[in-house]
């Protein structure tokens, strides 16, 4: 679940300037038919008929389509890995090409692993570290063991434990009132929340509240943990290890090992398989978000369509805003939004059109919304009919500078003259390509 996390915090930093509102996509689903498709994608992304499958997003700048993407990320949870990447990502200088699109792949697929462990669960009820001189002499004390009480709904028990498992009772911040559990074979620790018998202990609610375990203390327990392939190439890759995923897979372990190699990755596929086959583990296969895909060329396409066609491959979306162009690394090969053909072929395709005038006031509400600001109806028609002549994207980014006026007019609500006000501070793409073309003579060539 932590690296779908991280999966996620991702989108924030790399794509999307500006966060969409996160229940943009159910509500504007059953308004245009992009949602509607959207909304499908993600139903069949959500029951599994998607896997290998790839999705592009086409039409004009401005029309939502990163918009839509990250919506339908949201849509699917923290739980759906998502990897988000703008195409011209693949060309660095330190990486391959076609090492940066595996990565990427590897972060989208997700698997969900099973285990049955023998653990000491419940609800903390003391929590004693007994300390003794230190053996060596000198100042101070050590913890030689700790004592920690583990309530159910069945039975307590006192369990004496060694200091280790102290330090990552520490690590983990357990308090008494804590439901944890601790894996019998390594000690391992892990904190579920708080026990629903304090729930109502703090007016705000920034804890995870759990109910208090069934069962006996000491029992058997089925962990689920969510990682990506691209976890597992890490931990695997990486000379030493400690946490719980690479013990499983330890008999990859080779010492010394810090890159990521094709070949290790076709021996973790094959684990992941057998672990699937044993019925241990789940894949989930998750979404990879190729923005700006027309920046890819030929080579990598070819090794995407390659890869699409693998057992083990996510769901892919792409996004473009090219009409028919050179497919890059070519000579003059011309194809429609720059993708080859027979990529082309296998894909569903998503047309977004420009957004309507009542479209673009719903949407430029929705941003008002999320930024905290207000604005009066007639500011909002004044820009929704700027929209229609000029962009979204222009009209949603007036929306900082108008309430920075109301501000210094003393008002809180922005207001029509605002909007005029900043409309003509800032000039949109078009009017400024009009005045360049009308004043060609006066700039630089
Ligand atoms: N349905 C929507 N709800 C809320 N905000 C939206 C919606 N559609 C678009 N936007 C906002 O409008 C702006 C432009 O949309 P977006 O970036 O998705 O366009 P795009 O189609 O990806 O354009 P380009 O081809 O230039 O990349 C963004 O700021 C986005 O957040
Ligand atoms: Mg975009």
């Amino acid at each position: 679940m932590k690296q779908t996390r991280t999966a996620i915090s991702r989108i924030s930093l790399k794509t999307t300037p500006i966060p969409v509102p996160l229940n943009f996509l159910r509500e504007t689903r059953c308004k245009g038919r992009k949602f509607r498709a959207a909304g499908v994608v993600v139903d069949m992304i959500k029951s599994k008929k998607m896997a290998g499958r790839a999705v592009l997003l086409a039409g004009p700048p401005g029309t939502g389509k990163t918009a839509i993407a990250l919506a339908m990320a949201q849509e699917l949870g923290n739980k759906v890995p998502f990897c988000p990447m703008v195409g011209s990502e693949v060309y660095s200088s330190e990486i391959k090409k076609t090492e940066v699109l595996m990565e990427n792949f590897r972060r989208a697929i997700g698997l969900r692993i099973k285990e049955t462990k023998e653990v000491y669960e419940g609800e903390v009820t003391e929590l004693t570290p007994v300390e003794t001189e230190n053996p060596m002499g000198g100042y101070g004390k050590t913890v030689s063991h700790v004592v920690i009480g583990l309530k159910t709904a069945k039975g307590t028990k006192q369990l004496k434990l060694d200091p280790s498992i102290y330090e990552s009772l520490q690590k983990e911040k357990v308090e008494t009132g804590d439901v944890i559990y601790i894996e019998a074979n390594n000690g391992a620790v892990k904190r579920q929340g708080r026990s629903d018998n304090f729930a109502t202990e703090f007016d705000l609610e920034a804890e995870e509240y759990v109910p208090l375990p069934k069962g006996d203390v000491h029992k058997k327990k089925e962990v689920i943990q969510d990682v990506t392939l691209h976890d597992l190439d890490v931990a695997n890759a990486k000379p030493q290890g400690g946490q719980d995923i690479m013990s499983m897979m330890g008999q990859l372990m080779k010492p010394k090992k810090t890159e990521i190699t094709d070949k290790l990755r076709k021996e973790i596929n094959k684990v992941v398989n057998k672990y699937i086959d044993q019925g241990i583990a789940e894949l989930v296969p998750g979404v990879l978000f190729i923005d700006e895909v027309h920046m890819l060329d030929i080579e990598t396409f070819t090794y995407l369509h390659r890869a699409l066609e693998s057992a083990i491959a996510p769901i892919v979306i792409f996004a473009t805003n090219r009409g028919r162009c050179i497919i890059r690394g070519t000579e003059d090969i011309v194809s429609p939004h720059g993708i080859p053909l027979d990529l082309l072929d296998r894909l569903l395709i998503i047309r977004t059109l420009p957004y309507s005038r009542s479209e673009i006031e719903q949407i430029v509400k929705l941003r008002a919304t999320t930024e905290g600001l207000q604005i009066e109806d007639e500011a909002l028609s004044a820009l929704g009919e700027l929209g229609t002549k000029t962009t979204l994207r222009y009209v949603v980014q007036l929306l900082t500078p108008a309430s920075l006026t109301a501000k210094v007019n003393e008002r809180t609500i922005i207001k029509k003259e605002d909007v005029e006000e900043v409309g003509s501070l800032f000039l949109d793409a078009k009017s400024s390509a009009k005045i360049l073309t009308q004043n060609k003579d006066k700039f630089m060539k």
